[in-house]
């Protein structure tokens, strides 16, 4: 079910208005309308006021501020010539002010109830703030752990994907657009980009039609069935054409055949991007390509406010196609009432983040989505009667590592975090800490001014030995040593794509060494992809994959090392061996020498070709009998 769909007969009353609007309006509001302008500071051009009381603004996005929602809103409203209301959006991708476990550690849960409550508070939240509309549920099969945005889906397989699609709709937008506890949901990157070459971020894509109808494709059909409001096409090239400009796709495939009838927008800047990707001479043309294509509003670039009026007057676009590009997103503020309720109280959000039912389902969101993958010898659960714990690791007091990729701009991180969660759990004293070597990236993001990295001064070699040895002696003195380690909150998301999947920095060089001590040790991964932990795999006995579980991580994963929670999520990707083992995925099809076989054992002469654990992989505490099994 479609939430635009009308009767062809009827025209419904909220058509009629958009007709009514559009009638009154002028060309150059209707461009308008088809821009989406950046509220953040840092990006150059005239201020948003400008803009928005010369001709109103189809949407604002990069902005983060419910009084200057409000502000603006009432320049749209008071001030742009047909007052318009403007469509605040954000990436609110896996909560808002309580942040739930990121989207690859919901889909683990294997629950999409768990998805659609989380993305349901995470929208209460964002639209108490004044946001109308959020950038997600992303939902890209991702089948390369190279690739940093397999944070952001559901893992590798097209059934869960859709599922998990589905359930974030629904969460984010509910079962009435007009409802002022939800916001509108964008499925997005259409389509195929965690396919990109290499696992390397923004890659062409080559995708037959077939590994795109049975793998890449469903989520999204899974997503217009749901009634997704909007989607954003792609940055990348989809078999040589710009998913931004991509007939192919966004009319034939999303219009044509599934009947969407919501409105797309560009990534960021990819209209004007089509320059740069050699598929436009200049952005007159990237305009008329993007709009021929079904592109009805661009993202950031101001290619459309430039270009489309030239456009129309020069004859290569009608006022018709103009007028069908604007209609949706009319449509869509009619129906989510912003003619009548625009702003929003500046009160509201407190109350609303305060709601505790909140922190519980980050919680409970975050026990249902770890997954444990060893525990030899049962070590785990652990006895709350401990008195000589160590907490090791460069992850364990991270409030960054533990909310995770993707935050929300300018949120500050306020998780728990697991060596938090273990000392409650704990007698005073019990606990003792040790960071080790930080971590960090080679090549340092480039969105680091939005606290998505841990800004902290980069650690002296000396430091670091330092560090390194305290971390040996803390452990040293301990009777069991619980290790947090993995990647930090900028090793996973956009622009965070690596070539291997090893452990960064020193972590696995310090778990050896703690590893000799001979004492129990528990390794808890914070990470926003599936790691090469061979060597962990086959020497640490207890590991928990924690993924980035979100304001209440580190509560969630003391409740499972301690027992007061049952460990229950399943891969939603498999793990391969080494990072240069991807792609790999179960679904492929049979070949004339089934792997291995008696004779092979392995595709490769060097190393097994079994993921190191394979998708839907995962252990409980409980155990199982089926008695008296009869055939
Ligand atoms: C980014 C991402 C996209 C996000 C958009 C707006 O570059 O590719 O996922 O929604 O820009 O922030």
């Amino acid at each position: 079910m479609n939430t635009m769909k009308t009767t062809d007969t009827a025209v419904s009353p909220t058509h009629m208005k958009v007709d009514a609007l559009l009638a009154k309006m002028s060309l150059e509001e209707k461009i308008g309308q088809l821009a989406q302008i950046s509220g953040a500071e840092f990006m150059p051009g005239p201020p948003a006021e400008e803009t928005v009381r010369k001709m109103g603004a189809g949407s604002m996005l990069w902005l983060n501020n419910t009084q200057r929602f409000n502000e603006l809103q009432k320049v749209a409203i008071e001030e742009s010539p047909s007052g318009i209301p403007i469509l605040f959006a954000l990436d609110v991708i896996h909560g808002y002010r309580t942040i739930f476990p990121v989207p690859l550690a919901l889909a683990s849960s294997w629950d999409p109830n768990v998805a659609e409550q989380a993305q349901a508070i995470a929208a209460k939240e964002a639209r108490a703030a004044g946001i109308h509309w959020t950038f997600g549920p992303m939902i890209d099969i991702a089948r390369d752990a190279r690739w940093g945005r397999i944070v952001e889906g559901a893992g590798e397989d097209p059934y869960l994907g859709s599922a998990m699609a589905a359930a974030q709709v629904r969460g984010f937008q509910g079962d009435d657009l007009a409802d002022p506890e939800h916001v509108l949901a964008c499925a997005k990157h259409f389509a195929g980009y965690g396919a990109a070459d290499g696992g390397r971020d923004y890659d062409p894509v080559f995708l037959s039609e077939a590994q795109l109808r049975n793998v890449y494709l469903p989520p999204f059909q899974a997503a217009v069935d749901a009634g997704v409001a909007t989607f954003m096409s792609a940055y990348m090239d989809l078999n040589n054409v710009p998913a931004t400009s991509n007939r192919w796709l966004l009319r034939d495939v999303l219009r044509e055949e599934w009947g969407f009838d919501g409105f797309i927008v560009s990534d960021a800047f990819g209209v004007g991007n089509l320059v740069i990707q050699g598929h436009a001479r200049d952005g007159q043309e990237a305009a008329l390509r993007a709009l021929k294509a079904g592109l009805n509003m661009d993202m950031a670039s101001s290619t459309y406010l430039g270009n489309l009026a030239n456009l129309v007057q020069d004859g290569s676009l009608t006022v018709d196609e103009i007028d069908e590009m604007v209609r949706p997103i009319l449509t869509l503020k009619f129906q989510m009432g912003l003619f009548e309720n625009p702003y929003v109280d500046e009160t509201l959000l407190d109350q609303v983040v305060a709601r505790p039912e909140h922190r519980q389902a980050a919680r409970l969101a975050a026990q249902r989505s770890m997954v444990l993958l060893r525990n030899e010898g049962n070590l785990l659960p652990l006895a709350k009667t401990l008195t000589n714990v160590a907490v090791i690791g460069p992850l364990a007091d991270s409030m960054q590592a533990t909310e995770g990729s993707w935050m929300v701009f300018g949120h500050q991180p306020a998780a728990v975090t697991v060596l938090q969660g273990v000392r409650a759990k704990l007698a005073d004293g019990a606990v003792s800490y040790a960071p080790g070597p930080d971590i960090n990236r080679d090549f340092p993001h480039p969105f680091g001014e939005f606290n998505l990295s841990e800004r902290k001064p980069l650690q002296s070699p000396e430091d670091a030995e330092a560090a390194f040895h305290m971390a040996v002696a803390t452990a040293q003195a301990a009777d069991l040593v619980i290790m947090v380690m993995g990647e930090n909150a900028d090793m996973a998301g956009e622009f965070a794509s690596r070539g291997s999947l090893n452990l960064p920095g020193r972590q696995e060089e310090l778990l050896k060494a703690v590893h000799a001590m001979g004492k129990p040790v528990v390794l808890v991964l914070l990470n926003g992809r599936p790691l090469s932990i061979s060597w962990a795999a086959a020497n640490i006995p207890a590991i928990l994959e924690a993924w980035e579980p979100g304001s209440e991580g580190g509560n969630a994963v003391a409740d499972i090392l301690f027992g007061d929670a049952n460990p229950g999520g399943k891969l939603p990707v498999c793990f391969p061996r080494h990072g240069s083992h991807a792609p790999l995925y179960y679904a492929r099809t049979l070949t004339h020498q089934p792997e291995h076989s008696p004779m092979y054992r392995s595709r490769y002469w060097d190393s097994p070709t079994t993921p190191l654990y394979p998708f839907g992989f995962g252990l409980s505490y409980t155990t199982f009998a089926i008695p008296d099994l009869q055939l």
